[in-house]
């Protein structure tokens, strides 16, 4: 009802029914109690107003009544926290098989590259029936990525990786806007994600799309010919991070100034202070531009830091291109 009624927007995510219901629970539990004392303020400020000689039961003390009015909101209170709690969690860890897809945030647009290397501005695609994650960044101030339809909105910050996951339940065009004030044009930082049909959406990505839904895009979407790790490779290579780095067995025997790249996704590695680290996107990123601040067991501190040299786009691609060199892809 208060969908048609335009007060909220459409459900289209898998975790959408379950914010909405949390949502709904807390407005009616405020508005019950807001009601009940606004009620007995009322009612009781007639029934014992000046002038009607009735006095009021004085009460002193009673430990069934503190015991109540302490042990019902005790028990909300942690209902409460409990169900946002099992709901936060479940939208702040992506599942391990979401399709991956990549975005930049800058003033004040958005740019995004799926993994396949099709780049969008202002516009998303995704297919339906699968969890999708995005890795965040913003080339210059905070943004915000908000897709009201999908309930879920995560800041984008400068310098590092945030990350945002959704499941898209039905296709469609959905709004996207920057929900973190960012500058002159942040009213028209705007965007839509467009849910489409898993076979649907293959079609797009590969280019051929001609459905319904991608007929009417506005053409910003650049059809790509290569794959995010193959220009994350040619980034490698222009930079000349392969004259340090090994990636593949072979080059590992004789390429040792800098820690071998192959496998290394998903691994953990120790580092000169001894402390073990995950290697996730953002650990990759931190040693692309900073390499001295989590510099690897066993090697030397030579590596310049690429921070400023290198674009938040060819960071993320070179990123791609690590995380797809497999032990057994280099035989
Ligand atoms: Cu970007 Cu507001």
């Amino acid at each position: 009802m208060l969908r048609k009624l335009g007060l909220m927007p459409e459900q289209a995510s898998s975790i959408a029914g379950e914010v909405d219901a949390l949502y709904l629970v807390l407005v009616a539990l405020t508005a019950f109690f807001g009601l009940l004392i606004g009620g007995l303020v009322l009612g009781f400020a007639v029934r014992y107003r000046r002038g009607r000689n009735r006095k009021a039961t004085q009460i002193e003390g009673s430990l069934v009544l503190e015991l109540l009015w302490t042990g019902i909101p005790f028990v909300i209170a942690m209902g409460i926290f409990l169900w946002g709690a099992k709901i936060y969690l479940a939208i702040a860890r992506p599942p391990d098989d979401a399709l991956e897809i990549f975005v930049v945030g800058k003033q004040w647009m958005w740019k995004l590259q799926h993994m396949e290397g099709r780049r969008e501005i202002n516009e998303l695609h995704v297919p339906t029936g699968q969890p999708v994650k995005l890795t965040m960044t913003s080339e210059d101030v905070i943004h915000s990525f908000y897709v009201p339809a999908f309930r879920v909105k995560q800041d984008v910050l400068p310098g590092r990786y945030t990350t945002l996951w959704f499941e898209a339940t039905r296709p469609g065009s959905y709004h996207l806007f920057c929900a973190e004030y960012c500058g002159t044009e942040h009213s028209r930082m705007i965007g839509r994600v467009v849910a489409m049909e898993p076979h649907d959406y293959q079609e797009w990505l590969t280019g051929a799309a001609t459905t319904t839904i991608a007929a009417t895009t506005n053409g910003s979407a650049g059809i790509a010919s290569s794959s995010m790790s193959d220009l994350g490779k040619a980034a490698f290579e222009r930079t000349g991070c392969a004259a340090c780095h090994a990636v593949d067995a072979e080059g590992a025997k004789t390429r040792m100034i800098g820690p071998p790249l192959v496998g290394l996704a998903d691994e953990r590695v120790k580092l000169q202070s001894g402390v073990e680290v995950a290697v996730d996107e953002a650990y990759l990123r931190r040693s692309i531009i900073e390499p001295m601040g989590e510099l690897v067991e066993g090697y030397q501190p030579v590596m310049p830091a690429y921070a400023g040299r290198l674009s938040e786009e060819e960071i993320l691609q070179i990123i791609a291109y690590i995380e797809s060199l497999e032990p057994e892809a280099s035989r």
